[in-house]
């Protein structure tokens, strides 16, 4: 079951309505005329391609208190993958160049509220249905599932953000030792910070990361360019486009979960851990990956300290998330709004109000952004 159809929930049921060997797909989100034109396109498509996939649209709002519960004791998916959410994250971007830049300069972190809303629905609504399946997330799992983890509510596992990554190493170190890529394993601990200095390289200072490249078995990550996998820009298209890759990243995953025999991924946030982790998964469920030099305490602190540079200065014991003041000082000065810190229960209020300031802002700047978002994005 996929809930939210927004840019990356419809890539993964393109995807996934291609998938060998699939079982039934359900679609949740809250617009069903936009959801059955979506299943429609995916059952057509893969039709056309050869495939024969099931696949329906229910329509569930999770602000509605007890519609999702009802859903999922209705047809109780074996996994479920959220990607719903109040505001995708490149909105910001729409913004005029010299606006854009300057909310760019505040870290992903404080945008918390946006995708932490949705997803604590989510898992109050599956802990209602008392459902037992797997469920995966995709709104900022290096750090919503860990706040959610304070509350008991955590997820099973993120997708994306390390997967990503490791992704682009693999690729980077197969050229670098000119062997094909299905040669190489990589072993990476790293948060979601590292994704935008990874893809769109870095002289900086990076966050901690573990990084372990092999190939025939044999380590030869310095060979392959060490921290330069990291460093070195690999340039993708702006906007919604990347959810092709973290499409990629989910199919994988998924996959893996069908299977009995153990698949190594990355994914975020397994057990509601910081950060991203090498993981093995099967259809027996997910395990950390273990991992030779780390220990497993390395790897949370090393994640941990990650938080950092998403601007998070940290998580309470109660799910308070505490923001580092430079970048709450950008959102308050930009738009007029103030945060220094999150509890978990105030999520859907600032989520709201950060909604409407940021939409205030982009009305000063000449921009209507949902007007701009509906014209920018791929449906
Ligand atoms: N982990 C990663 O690597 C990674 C990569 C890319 C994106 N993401 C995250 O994935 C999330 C989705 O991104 P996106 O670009 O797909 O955003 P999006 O296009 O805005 O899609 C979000 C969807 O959530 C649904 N939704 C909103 N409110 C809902 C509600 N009350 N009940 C049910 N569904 C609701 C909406 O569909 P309806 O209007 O039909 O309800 C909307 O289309 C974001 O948090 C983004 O940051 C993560």
């Amino acid at each position: 079951m996929i809930i939210g159809l927004g840019d990356l929930g419809s890539a993964v049921l393109e995807f996934l309505a291609r998938a060998p060997g699939m079982g039934p797909i359900v679609v949740a989100s809250r617009d069903a005329g936009r959801g059955e034109r979506r299943v429609n396109l995916a059952r057509a498509g893969a039709t056309a391609q050869g495939f024969a996939p099931s696949i329906r649209f229910v329509r569930v709002d999770l602000e509605a208190p007890g519609e999702l519960a009802e859903v999922v004791a209705r047809e109780r998916p074996e996994i479920i993958l959220s990607t719903a959410t109040r505001q995708t994250w490149w909105l910001p971007s729409l913004l005029p160049p010299e606006h854009a830049a300057r909310l760019r300069r505040a870290r992903f972190g404080v945008w918390l509220p946006l995708h932490l809303s949705l997803t604590l629905k989510l898992m109050r609504e599956l802990r209602t249905a008392n459902y037992r399946g797997i469920t995966l997330t995709a709104p900022f799992p290096d750090v919503v599932n860990a706040v959610l983890d304070k509350l008991g509510l955590a997820p099973d596992c993120g997708v994306g953000n390390v997967e990503e990554i490791a992704t682009k190493v693999r690729l980077t170190a197969a050229q670098n030792l000119q062997q094909p890529v299905r040669h190489l394993r990589v072993i990476l601990v790293a948060h979601h910070a590292l994704v935008s200095p990874a893809f769109e390289g870095s002289s900086g200072p990076l966050p901690p990361y573990f990084l372990r490249v092999f190939c025939g078995g044999e380590d030869l990550t310095e060979q392959a360019g060490g921290e330069q996998l990291l460093r070195v820009p690999y340039a993708l298209p702006p906007g919604a486009a990347i959810n092709f890759l973290t499409a990629g990243c989910t199919l994988r995953l998924i996959r893996a979960l069908c299977q009995e025999e153990e698949t190594a991924v990355h994914a975020p946030a397994p057990e509601g851990l910081p950060g991203g982790y090498p993981l093995l998964a099967s259809a027996s469920g997910i395990r950390l990956a273990p991992i030779d030099g780390l220990t497993h305490e390395q790897a949370v602190a090393l994640n941990e300290a990650s938080h950092c540079f998403d601007g998070i200065e940290r998580i309470e014991s109660d799910g308070t998330t505490v923001f580092c003041q430079p970048d709450a000082d950008i959102l308050r000065e930009a738009l007029g709004y103030d945060a220094s810190s999150l509890k978990p229960e105030d999520a859907d209020d600032r989520a709201e109000e950060l909604m409407a300031k940021l939409r205030e802002f982009a009305r000063r700047t000449g921009v209507d952004l949902d007007q701009a978002w509906q014209t920018a994005r791929l449906s």
